[in-house]
């Protein structure tokens, strides 16, 4: 990249958006709007400020909605699974640290990124995550109330995930080798025995599935852009 050993490390943020949507059913999901903006443009707006590239994982023949940030954003096209999407995210950029983060979760907090970034780039891999708060229940045959599980020392996995690129590359041909599908990126590197820093994530960053999270995005969208202006 041409950088001296003390300039800041070349840090590209990694959006997987090319989803389907079924589950949420209004077509692909980055393109739906929340507050007259799309998740996807709500969340190039939040990485884009902190780091030196943005590329999006967008379905096959989408073309990149309007986002802003001018030449710092490109496309790529996704695969089949959000797994696969990483991947091609991956092979389609060389920084020296990537941020991954999902279209689906449209409020991020600048600070979260801040501390995600800085964990990655020092300790090589870096999750941000919440605590669980609820009790954990295993459901029973009959869908009843099986066993209690000790919420204590539980965290509900977020994103961003920040990581070398290097180590996340190496995780993702490791399960691709081993035939492993995994939900987020931080689990295939652990599955590789390195550590993975814990950062405390934000319940604004919650992930929107279902119609009842559009909701909640509709009406968070009012207050979180108040507070931006
Ligand atoms: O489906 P799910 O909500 O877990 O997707 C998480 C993120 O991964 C979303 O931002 C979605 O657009 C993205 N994704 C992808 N390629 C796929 C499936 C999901 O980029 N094939």
């Amino acid at each position: 990249m041409g950088r001296s050993l003390t300039s800041p490390p070349f840090t590209a943020a990694l959006i997987p958006a090319a989803g389907s949507g079924t589950r949420l059913g209004h077509g692909p999901k980055a393109y739906v709007e929340v507050g007259g903006q799309s998740l996807l443009a709500r969340s190039v707006a939040a990485l884009a400020p902190q780091v030196d590239e943005v590329v999006v994982a967008l379905p096959q023949d989408a073309g990149l909605p309007a986002v802003g940030f001018g030449g710092k954003v490109r496309a790529v096209t996704g695969g089949p699974t959000r797994q696969a999407s990483v991947l091609a995210l991956l092979r389609a950029c060389h920084a020296d640290v990537v941020l991954i983060h999902d279209a689906a979760r449209p409020f991020l907090p600048q600070q979260v990124l801040r501390a995600v970034r800085h964990a990655a780039a020092e300790q090589g891999a870096a999750t941000a995550a919440l605590p669980v708060a609820d009790t954990l229940v295993r459901e029973n045959a009959e869908r009843h109330w099986g066993q209690l599980t000790a919420r204590e020392g539980l965290w509900a996995v977020q994103t961003p995930q920040g990581f070398r690129r290097g180590v996340l590359l190496e995780a993702h041909l490791q399960a691709e080798r081993s035939g492993v599908q995994a939900t987020d990126d931080a689990g295939l590197v652990a599955r590789l025995g390195l550590p993975v820093a814990l950062v405390p994530g934000d319940a604004r960053l919650f992930k929107i599935t279902t119609p009842g999270d559009l909701e909640l995005a509709r009406a968070l969208a009012t207050v979180w852009d108040a507070e931006d202006a």
